[in-house]
């Protein structure tokens, strides 16, 4: 039995130890937004983050979870209304899509720990995700942008940005 909290809400399974836990999310919990790519820890489109690190989720057993906390795409906000979220929508970040629940999770991290990073820090903190469409380039502008949003976020309800949670 491995208990966890997953986006906010305790949670006890019974799945094997080994199974990795983007199965889990993905097939037990039916939670989607987290993708499968590679399945070998190169891609980042499965990133979820464990205690606010994020963490590929294809390489890691459900056991490890044990007592973490663990947030999905699904966990930033209700309604898209969390800044990194709301900046992917403004530049249009998205190609087909499907590395990006892992590249905005990352950037949560990011920004969570430099909440005004330079491009520099945005390619070192992002060179985990890989995008076969190339919106690197849109990805950094939304990062920036995000960073504003959240700025503004604090400065008006001096609370912390994370959206409708
Ligand atoms: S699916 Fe996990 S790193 Fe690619
Ligand atoms: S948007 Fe298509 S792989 Fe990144």
């Amino acid at each position: 039995m491995v208990k966890f909290t997953l986006n906010g809400e305790p949670w006890e399974l019974d799945v094997p130890s080994a199974n990795p836990l983007l199965w889990v999310l993905r097939e037990s919990l039916e939670l989607t937004g987290t993708k499968f790519g590679c399945g070998i820890g190169q891609c980042g489109a499965c990133m979820v983050l464990v205690n606010g690190q994020p963490t590929r989720s294809c390489q890691m057993p459900i056991s490890a979870v044990q007592g973490a906390e663990v947030m999905t795409i699904e966990g930033l906000s209700r309604h898209g209304t969390h800044p990194v979220q709301q900046a992917w929508v403004e530049e249009q970040v998205p190609q087909c899509g499907y590395c990006q629940s892992g590249q905005i999770v990352s950037a949560v991290a990011l920004l969570a720990a430099k909440p005004n990073p330079t491009d520099e820090d945005i390619d070192g903190a992002m060179s985990g995700n890989v995008c076969r469409c190339g919106t690197y380039t849109a990805i950094r502008r939304a990062i920036h942008r995000a960073a504003d949003l959240q700025a503004e976020a604090i400065a008006t309800d001096g609370a912390g940005a994370g959206g409708d949670r």
